[in-house]
């Protein structure tokens, strides 16, 4: 495993906290292919459920049209399951999970997280990011319209891949996110400062930048 050896560490459990759009999918996907992290997406699960048609992704696919948050039950299901890999035995970084306090309360009881990594973005930032995103139909590589644009339009880099554009990525369906988020999710940021293992990072810079303070900061806190 590539992070062991360029952190040092053993064991790296992260949990990305932060509004939609704050980068949390970017910069997870930087930390996988870059030190091996696995990334778990509950966003990506319940996407990839609703492209398959599968019996979840029918259940979800009205939900996330509508903005609204998945049942707890069945999100707290899934990543349970998932975290019963052997891959992520070490490390992971949860990417969109937990999202509620009952979330975070039943994680705990089936793993404990070494940090929780909030990306702070504004809201006003968050629209634009939004409204510009482009994703990989075929390798889920995720561009902007301005700050990250393909080198030719519509087509992944790295792949070739269509791009498309999330039909939760409506202006109106931003904001009902938006709601959702600062609703049920931003008391986590309190929850996990509490338990003192909260990393605050600005997210409003380029990507690069975010990442490097990212991995700074991380390696500051488990030296500790
Ligand atoms: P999910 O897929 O997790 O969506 P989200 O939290 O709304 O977050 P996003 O994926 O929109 O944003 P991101 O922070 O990953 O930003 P990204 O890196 O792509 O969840 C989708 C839905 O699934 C939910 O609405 C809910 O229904 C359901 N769900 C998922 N988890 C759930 C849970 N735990 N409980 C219940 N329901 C759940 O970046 C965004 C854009 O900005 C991109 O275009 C990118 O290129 C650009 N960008 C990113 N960083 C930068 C930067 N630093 N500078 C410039 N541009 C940047
Ligand atoms: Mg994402
Ligand atoms: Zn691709």
């Amino acid at each position: 495993m590539v992070y062991k050896y360029f952190m040092n560490i053993q064991s790296m459990k992260l949990i990305f906290l932060g509004p939609p759009g704050a980068g949390k999918g970017t910069i997870a996907r930087m930390a996988s292919e870059r030190l091996g992290i696995p990334q778990i997406s509950t966003g990506d699960i319940f996407r990839t459920a609703v492209k398959e048609k599968t019996e979840l992704g029918l259940k979800v696919q009205s939900i996330l049209a509508a903005g609204a948050l998945v049942p707890d039950e069945l999100t707290i299901a899934i990543v349970k399951e998932r975290l019963s890999w052997p891959d992520v035995r070490q490390s992971y970084i949860l990417d969109g999970f937990p999202r509620t306090i009952a979330q975070a309360e039943a994680l705990a009881t089936f793993s404990k997280p070494d940090s929780a990594v909030d990306f702070e973005v504004d809201d006003d930032l968050i629209l634009f990011r939004l409204t510009g995103r482009r994703i990989c139909k075929s390798c889920g590589a995720i561009y902007h319209i301005v700050t990250k644009p393909p080198v030719t339009e519509g087509l992944c880099d790295l792949c070739g891949g269509e791009l498309y554009i999330r039909n939760d990525d409506r202006e109106e369906t931003v904001k009902i996110r938006l709601k959702a988020y600062h609703e049920e999710s931003e008391p986590l940021i309190e929850y996990y400062s509490r338990q003192g293992i909260l990393m605050a990072i600005d997210g409003s810079p380029d990507p690069e930048t975010v990442y490097n303070t990212f991995i700074s900061k991380i390696r500051r806190y488990l030296k500790k």
